[in-house]
Protein backbone atom coordinates (compact mmCIF):
# COMPACT_ATOMS: atom_id res chain seq x y z
CA UNK A 1 0.00 0.00 0.00
CA UNK A 2 1.27 3.33 -0.99
CA UNK A 3 1.60 6.83 1.32
CA UNK A 4 -1.33 9.04 -0.15
CA UNK A 5 0.74 12.38 -0.24
CA UNK A 6 -1.36 14.84 1.83
CA UNK A 7 -2.63 18.30 0.38
CA UNK A 8 -3.63 21.62 1.06
CA UNK A 9 -5.75 23.69 -1.32
CA UNK A 10 -5.37 27.61 -1.01
CA UNK A 11 -5.97 30.63 -2.92
CA UNK A 12 -2.83 33.14 -3.50
CA UNK A 13 -3.42 35.91 -5.70
CA UNK A 14 -7.49 34.74 -6.44
CA UNK A 15 -6.10 31.47 -8.00
CA UNK A 16 -6.93 28.41 -5.84
CA UNK A 17 -3.79 26.09 -5.85
CA UNK A 18 -3.48 22.22 -4.37
CA UNK A 19 -0.16 21.65 -3.11
CA UNK A 20 1.67 18.96 -0.69
CA UNK A 21 1.37 19.65 2.94
CA UNK A 22 4.68 21.32 4.10
CA UNK A 23 4.84 23.66 0.80
CA UNK A 24 5.61 27.09 1.45
CA UNK A 25 4.02 30.15 0.21
CA UNK A 26 6.76 30.81 -2.08
CA UNK A 27 7.18 28.22 -3.64
CA UNK A 28 3.37 27.41 -3.99
CA UNK A 29 3.52 31.25 -5.63
CA UNK A 30 6.51 30.66 -7.83
CA UNK A 31 4.19 27.69 -9.39
CA UNK A 32 1.70 30.04 -10.09
CA UNK A 33 3.59 32.42 -11.42
CA UNK A 34 3.43 35.47 -8.78
CA UNK A 35 6.71 37.60 -8.16
CA UNK A 36 7.64 37.30 -4.46
CA UNK A 37 10.84 39.02 -3.90
CA UNK A 38 13.49 37.52 -1.62
CA UNK A 39 16.89 38.81 -0.12
CA UNK A 40 17.99 35.82 2.24
CA UNK A 41 16.34 32.80 0.51
CA UNK A 42 18.27 30.99 -1.78
CA UNK A 43 16.96 27.35 -3.54
CA UNK A 44 20.65 26.33 -2.57
CA UNK A 45 20.35 27.40 1.48
CA UNK A 46 18.06 26.68 3.79
CA UNK A 47 15.88 29.34 4.91
CA UNK A 48 15.91 31.40 8.10
CA UNK A 49 13.69 33.87 7.49
CA UNK A 50 15.88 36.59 8.38
CA UNK A 51 14.96 39.66 5.47
CA UNK A 52 11.71 39.64 5.63
CA UNK A 53 11.25 41.35 2.32
CA UNK A 54 9.02 38.08 0.84
CA UNK A 55 5.88 39.18 3.41
CA UNK A 56 2.82 38.44 2.44
CA UNK A 57 -0.48 38.73 3.71
CA UNK A 58 -3.12 36.06 4.89
CA UNK A 59 -6.19 36.18 5.67
CA UNK A 60 -5.58 39.67 6.13
CA UNK A 61 -4.21 38.51 9.32
CA UNK A 62 -2.38 41.29 12.13
CA UNK A 63 1.28 40.29 10.93
CA UNK A 64 2.10 39.72 7.47
CA UNK A 65 4.15 36.28 7.46
CA UNK A 66 7.65 35.34 5.59
CA UNK A 67 6.78 33.73 2.17
CA UNK A 68 9.87 31.70 2.38
CA UNK A 69 9.43 29.89 5.74
CA UNK A 70 5.71 29.66 5.76
CA UNK A 71 3.96 26.45 4.92
CA UNK A 72 0.33 26.95 2.67
CA UNK A 73 -2.22 25.94 5.13
CA UNK A 74 -5.95 24.33 4.02
CA UNK A 75 -8.65 27.14 2.83
CA UNK A 76 -6.41 30.62 3.30
CA UNK A 77 -6.00 33.12 0.80
CA UNK A 78 -3.26 35.02 0.22
CA UNK A 79 -2.46 38.34 -1.18
CA UNK A 80 1.02 38.47 -1.74
CA UNK A 81 1.01 41.86 -3.09
CA UNK A 82 -1.19 44.46 -2.00
CA UNK A 83 -0.85 48.01 -0.25
CA UNK A 84 0.03 46.65 3.49
CA UNK A 85 2.88 44.43 1.80
CA UNK A 86 3.81 46.98 -0.83
CA UNK A 87 4.49 49.73 2.60
CA UNK A 88 6.18 46.62 4.57
CA UNK A 89 8.88 45.77 2.02
CA UNK A 90 9.06 49.40 1.06
CA UNK A 91 9.99 50.52 4.74
CA UNK A 92 12.59 47.00 4.80
CA UNK A 93 13.94 48.10 1.36
CA UNK A 94 14.70 52.02 2.58
CA UNK A 95 16.10 50.70 6.18
CA UNK A 96 18.27 48.25 4.16
CA UNK A 97 19.77 50.95 2.38
CA UNK A 98 20.15 53.41 4.81
CA UNK A 99 22.45 51.48 6.60
CA UNK A 100 24.31 49.45 3.73
CA UNK A 101 25.91 49.67 0.75
CA UNK A 102 24.23 48.49 -1.96
CA UNK A 103 25.83 49.97 -5.43
CA UNK A 104 26.12 46.44 -6.68
CA UNK A 105 23.30 44.83 -5.15
CA UNK A 106 21.34 44.96 -8.58
CA UNK A 107 19.03 42.70 -7.52
CA UNK A 108 17.61 44.35 -4.39
CA UNK A 109 18.44 47.76 -6.52
CA UNK A 110 15.44 46.68 -8.84
CA UNK A 111 13.30 45.44 -5.87
CA UNK A 112 13.78 49.51 -4.69
CA UNK A 113 12.94 50.63 -7.81
CA UNK A 114 9.89 48.44 -8.27
CA UNK A 115 8.74 49.34 -4.43
CA UNK A 116 9.17 53.14 -5.13
CA UNK A 117 12.02 53.41 -1.81
CA UNK A 118 13.00 56.81 -1.20
CA UNK A 119 16.39 56.54 -0.84
CA UNK A 120 16.72 59.71 1.50
CA UNK A 121 14.41 58.41 4.10
CA UNK A 122 16.39 57.86 7.02
CA UNK A 123 19.01 60.75 6.51
CA UNK A 124 21.74 60.44 9.00
CA UNK A 125 21.36 56.94 9.37
CA UNK A 126 24.20 55.32 11.15
CA UNK A 127 25.98 53.49 8.26
CA UNK A 128 27.20 49.70 8.78
CA UNK A 129 31.22 50.01 7.89
CA UNK A 130 33.71 47.86 8.01
CA UNK A 131 37.36 47.97 6.86
CA UNK A 132 37.88 45.73 3.64
CA UNK A 133 39.27 42.45 4.55
CA UNK A 134 41.50 41.19 1.62
CA UNK A 135 43.58 38.23 3.94
CA UNK A 136 44.10 35.82 1.28
CA UNK A 137 44.65 35.50 -2.51
CA UNK A 138 41.13 34.02 -3.91
CA UNK A 139 38.50 37.06 -2.68
CA UNK A 140 38.28 40.06 -0.42
CA UNK A 141 35.07 40.72 1.88
CA UNK A 142 33.91 43.82 2.15
CA UNK A 143 31.12 43.63 4.57
CA UNK A 144 29.80 47.11 4.48
CA UNK A 145 28.00 45.59 1.35
CA UNK A 146 26.60 42.77 3.38
CA UNK A 147 22.85 42.54 4.27
CA UNK A 148 23.43 39.73 6.81
CA UNK A 149 20.98 37.27 4.75
CA UNK A 150 23.42 34.20 6.04
CA UNK A 151 23.44 32.71 2.84
CA UNK A 152 27.24 32.29 3.02
CA UNK A 153 27.62 31.26 6.49
CA UNK A 154 24.63 28.51 5.73
CA UNK A 155 26.28 27.41 2.61
CA UNK A 156 29.78 27.12 3.94
CA UNK A 157 27.93 24.85 7.55
CA UNK A 158 25.30 22.32 6.51
CA UNK A 159 24.14 23.19 3.29
CA UNK A 160 27.05 22.59 1.00
CA UNK A 161 30.58 22.37 2.40
CA UNK A 162 31.08 21.57 6.03
CA UNK A 163 33.30 23.84 6.72
CA UNK A 164 32.37 26.11 9.02
CA UNK A 165 34.75 28.65 8.29
CA UNK A 166 32.22 31.52 8.82
CA UNK A 167 29.51 32.91 11.36
CA UNK A 168 28.82 36.22 13.32
CA UNK A 169 30.79 38.48 15.24
CA UNK A 170 29.33 41.05 18.00
CA UNK A 171 26.19 41.85 18.18
CA UNK A 172 22.97 44.29 17.63
CA UNK A 173 23.77 46.67 14.39
CA UNK A 174 27.21 46.14 14.91
CA UNK A 175 26.29 42.42 13.87
CA UNK A 176 28.88 41.55 10.99
CA UNK A 177 30.13 38.05 9.26
CA UNK A 178 33.27 36.89 10.74
CA UNK A 179 35.75 33.88 11.12
CA UNK A 180 36.10 32.54 14.31
CA UNK A 181 37.60 34.97 16.74
CA UNK A 182 38.41 37.00 13.39
CA UNK A 183 40.85 35.82 12.35
CA UNK A 184 42.60 35.84 8.52
CA UNK A 185 40.76 33.76 6.21
CA UNK A 186 44.24 31.57 5.86
CA UNK A 187 44.27 31.16 9.13
CA UNK A 188 40.29 29.67 9.62
CA UNK A 189 39.16 26.54 8.35
CA UNK A 190 38.48 27.58 5.48
CA UNK A 191 39.10 25.82 1.63
CA UNK A 192 38.52 28.22 -0.33
CA UNK A 193 35.72 26.52 -2.43
CA UNK A 194 34.20 29.72 -3.27
CA UNK A 195 30.78 29.00 -2.79
CA UNK A 196 30.51 31.62 -0.16
CA UNK A 197 31.13 33.64 -3.20
CA UNK A 198 29.08 31.77 -5.81
CA UNK A 199 25.57 32.84 -2.99
CA UNK A 200 26.30 36.16 -1.88
CA UNK A 201 23.81 38.66 -3.36
CA UNK A 202 25.65 41.67 -3.29
CA UNK A 203 29.63 43.13 -3.90
CA UNK A 204 30.38 42.13 -0.25
CA UNK A 205 31.97 38.58 -1.35
CA UNK A 206 34.22 38.90 -4.56
CA UNK A 207 37.04 37.26 -6.40
CA UNK A 208 40.28 39.03 -6.03
CA UNK A 209 40.78 39.08 -10.15
CA UNK A 210 37.56 40.86 -10.15
CA UNK A 211 38.05 43.18 -7.38
CA UNK A 212 41.41 43.90 -8.72
CA UNK A 213 40.21 44.68 -12.25
CA UNK A 214 37.85 47.09 -10.76
CA UNK A 215 40.96 48.55 -8.84
CA UNK A 216 42.56 49.03 -11.70
CA UNK A 217 45.17 46.78 -11.06
CA UNK A 218 47.83 46.21 -13.65
CA UNK A 219 47.87 42.21 -14.81
CA UNK A 220 51.17 41.90 -13.08
CA UNK A 221 49.58 43.52 -9.69
CA UNK A 222 46.80 40.82 -10.31
CA UNK A 223 49.04 38.14 -10.36
CA UNK A 224 51.39 38.68 -7.39
CA UNK A 225 48.25 39.71 -5.01
CA UNK A 226 46.56 36.29 -6.33
CA UNK A 227 49.19 34.06 -6.32
CA UNK A 228 51.51 32.48 -4.11
CA UNK A 229 55.55 33.40 -4.35
CA UNK A 230 57.26 30.68 -5.81
CA UNK A 231 58.83 28.08 -3.18
CA UNK A 232 62.70 28.44 -3.76
CA UNK A 233 63.84 24.76 -4.38
CA UNK A 234 66.93 24.46 -1.81
CA UNK A 235 69.88 22.78 -4.05
CA UNK A 236 71.26 21.15 -1.28
CA UNK A 237 68.35 18.90 -0.94
CA UNK A 238 68.37 18.19 -4.81
CA UNK A 239 70.85 15.48 -4.40
S1 LIG B 1 28.61 38.32 2.88
FE1 LIG B 1 27.08 38.17 1.22
S2 LIG B 1 26.22 36.09 1.45
FE2 LIG B 1 27.27 36.59 3.38
S3 LIG B 1 25.68 37.41 4.73
FE3 LIG B 1 26.68 39.15 3.71
S4 LIG B 1 25.43 39.56 1.89
FE4 LIG B 1 24.87 37.52 2.62
S1 LIG C 1 13.42 35.96 1.61
FE1 LIG C 1 11.96 35.39 3.10
S2 LIG C 1 12.65 36.33 4.92
FE2 LIG C 1 14.23 36.77 3.46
Amino acid sequence: MTDRVKTVTLTIDGRTVTVPEGTTILEAARQLGSDVPVICYHEATTSNGLCRVCVVDINNGRLLQPACVAACQDNTTVETRNERVERSRRTILEMLNSAVDLSQAPEIQAMMSDYQADTGRFPGAKRREQPIHDDNSFYIRDYSQCVLCWRCVQVCAEDAQYTFALNFGERGFDTHISTAFDVPMTESSCVFCGQCVGVCPTGALKPKIQWGLEQGWSLDEIRKSTRRPKRRVNSDAKG
